[in-house]
């Protein structure tokens, strides 16, 4: 496994790859990694001939109150669970290669799909997430690249991006990994203690109480809504953020699900502010 950190190292090996026609598949992550993630190179490993992974904690996506100083930094870890699944390259640029001095250029999707939901608390957060990964993309040139579909918000709006700026990209979006008592995998679940780590399965718990609903075939939004703040009102230290049904690739509200929707749902547990979300369709 090659682990690069220099930009023309990269476009070398990227051009060597291309000549010998291998498929790219493409995993960019912030490190702090876990098994949500190695599913992504899985995925990746059986789908494509040379799989880069990017480790990269971009500044540009944390607020200023936000806790990019405190976000984890475990590139030694990461490296050892990353060979393990026989990763052919691991990129991890220094600041100044994705944000050169005087770095002045931004890519940004315009819409609902950037005021709404995380983007509420969060005004910047998709600008430096789809600037970024515009710029992965650039450099890596993947055929494939891979997310998780835990980050619901992240993997619309960058579909919307890949699309939008005809990169010839196949995005994958993967399904949440969770422990087996329903919490889904996230880097921020290091920040929380064991009563917290109680707390924050209310997360997945309203969901699946929504999506029990809808197997009974519950179709209206707002007694969607009405089963997930059922949970949350058994957990007082739990403070949430917003419980949406929505659209899957608008991210509309939906009065009455028809086919199908994605529950969304954002929390805080203490300081940690968490996500979760399930698809839900006929
Ligand atoms: O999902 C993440 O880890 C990040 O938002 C990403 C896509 C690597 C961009 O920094």
């Amino acid at each position: 496994m090659r682990i690069i950190e220099a930009e023309d190292e990269l476009r070398t090996a990227v051009s060597a790859a291309r000549a010998a026609e291998k498929r790219i598949g493409f995993v960019p992550t912030m490190g702090a990694l876990h098994q949500g993630h190695l599913s992504l190179v899985s995925a990746a490993k059986r789908e494509c001939d040379l799989v880069a992974v990017s480790i990269f904690i971009n500044p540009t996506q944390f607020g200023p109150n936000e806790d990019y100083d405190k976000y984890p930094r475990t590139l030694n870890e990461d490296t050892k669970l990353l060979a393990g699944e026989d990763v052919d390259l691991v990129f991890t640029p220094a600041r100044e290669t994705i944000y050169p001095e005087g770095c002045s250029t931004w890519v940004e999707v315009e819409g609902l799909l950037t005021r709404t939901l995380e983007a509420a608390q969060r005004p910047e957060h998709f600008r430096g997430v789809t600037t970024v990964v515009a710029k992965l993309f650039q450099l890596v040139a993947p055929d494939v690249a891979y997310f998780g579909r835990k980050d619901f918000q992240q993997s619309v709006v960058i579909r919307r991006m890949t699309h939008d700026l005809c990169y010839p990209i196949d995005i994958q979006v993967c399904e949440t990994i969770r422990d087996p008592d329903g919490l889904a995998l996230s880097s921020r679940n290091q920040y929380l203690n064991e009563k917290q780590r109680q707390q924050a399965l209310s997360l997945s718990k309203g969901l699946f109480a929504a999506r029990a609903m809808f197997e009974h075939g519950e179709r209206h939004g707002d007694a969607l809504h009405v089963a997930v703040q059922a949970v949350f009102d058994e957990y007082a230290d739990v403070s949430v953020d917003y419980i949406a049904i929505v659209d899957p690739e608008t991210l509309e509200p939906l009065e009455t699900v028809v086919d199908r929707c994605a529950v969304l749902i954002a929390a805080r547990v203490g300081q940690t502010r968490l996500i979760d979300n399930l698809m839900l369709e006929n």
